[in-house]
């Protein structure tokens, strides 16, 4: 095959941030909003791979990808997927990637892992071979540790993967789907780019600091992510609501929301929701709120006409990874 077309959801974190880094259980849900990944083999020792971040494709050597200790963050996800995929293969051809996505700007929805997944499934269908789901999650995930020198949990990457809505613990050894599920769930970015890392390191200087508060709270949100497992089976959206304000409150006490995410929260809660959060790392990015079908029209409409905020569109339970027929170019 001379090229090969994958595409792989963005997520949405229900419940259960920053505890799952320390092996407790999250629940994901996979989004329709997709990154789509072209790859052709060149017959050149070439690796070239064009996103819509940059004005021209980046062009290294195969060699010199080999090599690499560092490359730019537009394209570092798809060139340490690449060479992954050379190490397991133990075979390295030169490449063209071109990749598009659907993303909202900096939205937190899992771009990264998106590309990465996809990349890895491109490249297998390129050069013939049947991966699992579970290789796939094992090569994309090693990747994206290396992206991100060894931090995450790997959630986002089995969104990637399975799709659907999936209860996920320590680092992927417990990856169960539920249920196709109609949550009537609004989600809004806040405006916001948040920057996972910093977040992330300062729920790592806490948790050294004043490590026993720190893992009953892990332990708390825990207990809520399997009674949020319970009421996601159930359809009982007024119980999740309660427990997505629960979860709120400790990633509160983690120190991760701020006062313009509060601000959106309470904007939910005061507009009829059963019940809201932040999801992600903090600092930004999205609020997600269960919202009844009939408080919907007018959230938003006052989301519509604030300034900064912005509703996001999102599918639920979207599928995994897949190929997709063959386009001739990706980019838009
Ligand atoms: C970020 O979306 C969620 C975190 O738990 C990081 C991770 O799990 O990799 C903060």
């Amino acid at each position: 095959m001379s090229s090969a077309v994958a595409s792989a959801p963005g997520k949405l974190m229900l419940f259960g941030e920053h505890a799952v880094i320390y092996g407790y259980p999250c629940i994901v849900t996979a989004v329709d909003i997709r990154v789509t990944v072209l790859i052709r083999q060149l017959p050149a020792n070439l690796v070239s791979i064009s996103t819509p971040e940059l004005p021209e494709p980046f062009e290294i050597s195969v060699s010199g990808l080999v090599a690499a200790n560092s490359l730019p963050a537009a394209v570092s996800f798809v060139g340490l997927a690449v060479r992954k995929f050379w190490e397991f293969t133990g075979h390295r051809f030169g490449v063209e990637v071109q990749t598009s996505d659907e993303f909202v700007d900096s939205s937190g929805l899992g771009s990264s892992s998106a590309v990465t997944v996809a990349t890895i499934q491109a490249l297998a269908a390129l050069t013939g071979r049947e991966l699992t789901n579970d290789q796939i999650f094992k090569l994309s995930f090693d990747t994206v540790l290396a992206a991100q020198r060894g931090r995450g949990s790997g959630f986002d990457v089995a969104a990637a993967v399975y799709g659907r809505t999936i209860y996920f613990q320590n680092r992927g050894e417990v990856i169960e789907p539920i249920e196709d599920i109609d949550l009537p769930l609004m989600t809004i970015y806040s405006g916001v780019k948040a920057s996972t890392t910093q977040y992330v390191g300062h729920v790592a200087t806490l948790y050294q600091q004043y490590r026993p508060h720190v893992e009953r709270i892990f332990a708390n949100i825990a207990a809520i992510v399997d009674d949020a497992r319970q009421a996601l089976r159930s359809g009982d959206w007024h119980e999740l609501g309660q427990l997505m304000n629960f979860n709120q409150g400790y990633l509160q006490a983690l120190g991760v929301s701020t006062e313009p995410l509060d601000v959106l929260v309470a904007f939910l809660r005061s507009n009829g929701a059963w019940g809201a959060k932040l999801s992600g790392a903090g600092g930004g990015d999205c609020v997600i709120g269960v919202v009844p079908p009939e408080r919907q029209p007018d959230i938003t409409a006052l989301i519509k006409r604030s300034s900064g905020y912005s509703l996001i569109p999102a599918g639920l339970n979207a599928d995994g990874v897949r190929l997709e027929p063959k386009i001739r170019n990706v980019q838009r």
